[in-house]
């Protein structure tokens, strides 16, 4: 063997390729790793800026958030794919590490771009934001994952639904186990209900816009839209569907205030609590968790139509502000105020009807925010407990004997839904007015699978909507 053959010669270095796109993704997931960002408040100021240079366009625009959001969806299958191709765990590869093989594996796994192109440009990535040692190992491990389809990948990683349901589930649908167990807890169902709407959190939800009474109408807002870029709404009779790609920030209505976006289960939510039956007056509304301010702006419309008037409170100064932006303009009487919900201001049996839409854990908004899955912990229910009972207890007493309190969560988890209602009514933990159901159900006309009742729990596998979950009661004593 010749002394040129043995020493090969090094291959001459070629700088790496930047990819904007790329290194747009891994930016946004090290901030939501790192700084515990949200990528809906992370993506688009970088894509912002990206879009003032030449060569970035709206299509790059649309990868780069696919990537985002879909890496950031699917992160718990992709862990256990790239555990299976690492011979150490996964807890002792370098986080940035982590994040380009996530990148690389939903381009593999879970796009139709290429496998070669995938791969390549993963490694230039690599090559420019790791160094070139470590893009040798993301090169070899995306090559590993390469060898097989999301399918056949899942079929090894995950364990058999026989002899562990939850688990497998967890890993074939990319949720923590224990929100899996939590959805399905308050589901019911088999199998298949429970694998539909895990697959529901996993989807881009639409954009719905809402045309708030006496300032818009949903038919003014189709008009403008034209008949390729929007719907009309599935139940909401203020909902305006955009379809794929519209653009909610340049549409008049919308610019001021006479439009809002709003997830159709949010409507749904004001509009029962607005049209609860009630006997006797009917001229002083609540919200007393009115931050950032949607339903509150459709309560001061629906208010305003009727002639009452609405107090928004909302314990975070801040975001008072951004109610008071919500509802400027508002047809009829309205006031903001920042106060704690829980040490009221205002005096017991004040109003007609009361909303609290209570903090919550935020589970049944997955699909808007593709990282909280993995950030929230079975502990945190136990800190909002307290706090979501105190609220009802207040609004309880603060609607007049007669009124009506809507009770609603962001969230199907049971023990922030039924449990919390069941127990402020029974009196556990404190005292409270005495109240009793209203039935929900009939509040929201032609709205299918409601369940038994009296309370009413939205999902987005059936309804298209955020899990919103509403109880409505009526002060008794
Ligand atoms: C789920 S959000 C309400 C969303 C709002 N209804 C909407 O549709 O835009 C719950 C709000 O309650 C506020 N909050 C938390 N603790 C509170 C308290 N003790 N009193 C009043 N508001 C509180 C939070 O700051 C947050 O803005």
């Amino acid at each position: 063997m010749s002394e040129q053959s043995r020493h090969r010669p090094a291959k001459p270095y070629r700088r790496p390729k930047k990819d904007p796109v790329r290194i747009l993704a891994f930016e946004a997931l090290r901030a939501v790793d790192e700084r515990d960002a949200y990528a809906n408040l992370v993506l688009p100021p970088l894509l912002k800026k990206a879009r003032e240079k030449d060569d970035f366009d709206g299509r790059d625009a649309a990868l780069a958030t696919e990537l985002v959001y879909g890496t950031l969806r699917r992160q718990g299958t992709y862990d256990a794919i790239i555990a299976a191709c690492i011979d150490r765990p996964l807890r002792e590869v370098d986080p940035p590490v982590l994040d380009v093989l996530a990148l690389g594996a939903h381009q593999l796994l879970g796009t139709r771009i290429p496998t070669h192109a995938a791969v390549s440009a993963s490694v230039e990535l690599a090559r420019v934001v790791l160094g070139d040692g470590r893009a040798k190992f993301v090169n070899a491990v995306l090559r590993k994952i390469s060898q097989h389809d999301l399918d056949a990948w899942l079929e090894r990683v995950a364990p058999p639904y026989e002899e562990d349901a939850e688990d497998h589930l967890a890993v074939v649908h990319s949720h923590p186990r224990w929100v899996v167990s939590a959805l399905w807890d308050s589901l019911g169902g088999g199998r298949a209900d429970v694998e539909d709407l895990l697959e529901a959190d996993n989807e881009r939800p639409e954009v719905t816009l809402v045309a708030r009474p006496g300032r818009s109408t949903t038919a003014e807002l189709l008009d403008v839209l034209g008949e390729d870029s929007a719907l009309p709404g599935r139940w909401s009779p203020y909902a305006v569907r955009l379809i794929e790609g519209g653009e909610p920030g340049a549409i008049e209505a919308v610019r001021e205030g006479r439009a809002g976006v709003q997830d159709e289960g949010s409507q749904l939510v004001a509009v029962a609590l607005a049209n609860a039956p009630l006997a006797g007056s009917d001229e002083r509304w609540l919200d007393g968790c009115a931050g950032p301010g949607g339903k509150a702006a459709l309560l001061g419309a629906l208010a305003a139509e009727r002639g009452a008037s609405l107090l928004a409170s909302e314990k975070q100064p801040h975001r008072a502000r951004l109610v008071e932006r919500a509802l400027a303009g508002n047809p009829g009487p309205y006031q903001v105020i920042a106060a704690d919900g829980t040490r009221p201001p205002w005096r017991e049996g004040a109003f007609d009807r009361v909303l609290v839409d209570v903090p919550c854990s935020g589970l049944g908004a997955l699909r808007r925010r593709p990282e909280a899955r993995w950030r929230r912990r079975p502990e945190d229910l136990e800190g909002f407990a307290p706090l979501q009972r105190g609220l009802l207890r207040e609004a309880l007493k603060a609607v007049r004997v007669g009124g009506v309190v809507g009770y609603a969560t962001c969230s199907p988890h049971l023990a922030e839904t039924r449990i919390v209602v069941d127990d402020v009514l029974r009196g556990r933990g404190g005292p409270a007015a005495r109240a009793e159901w209203v039935d929900a159900r009939p509040l929201m006309p032609g709205v299918p699978a409601l369940g038994d009742g009296p309370d009413v729990q939205l999902w987005p596998h059936l309804h298209g909507t955020d899990a919103m979950y509403l109880a409505l009661l009526r002060r008794t004593a």
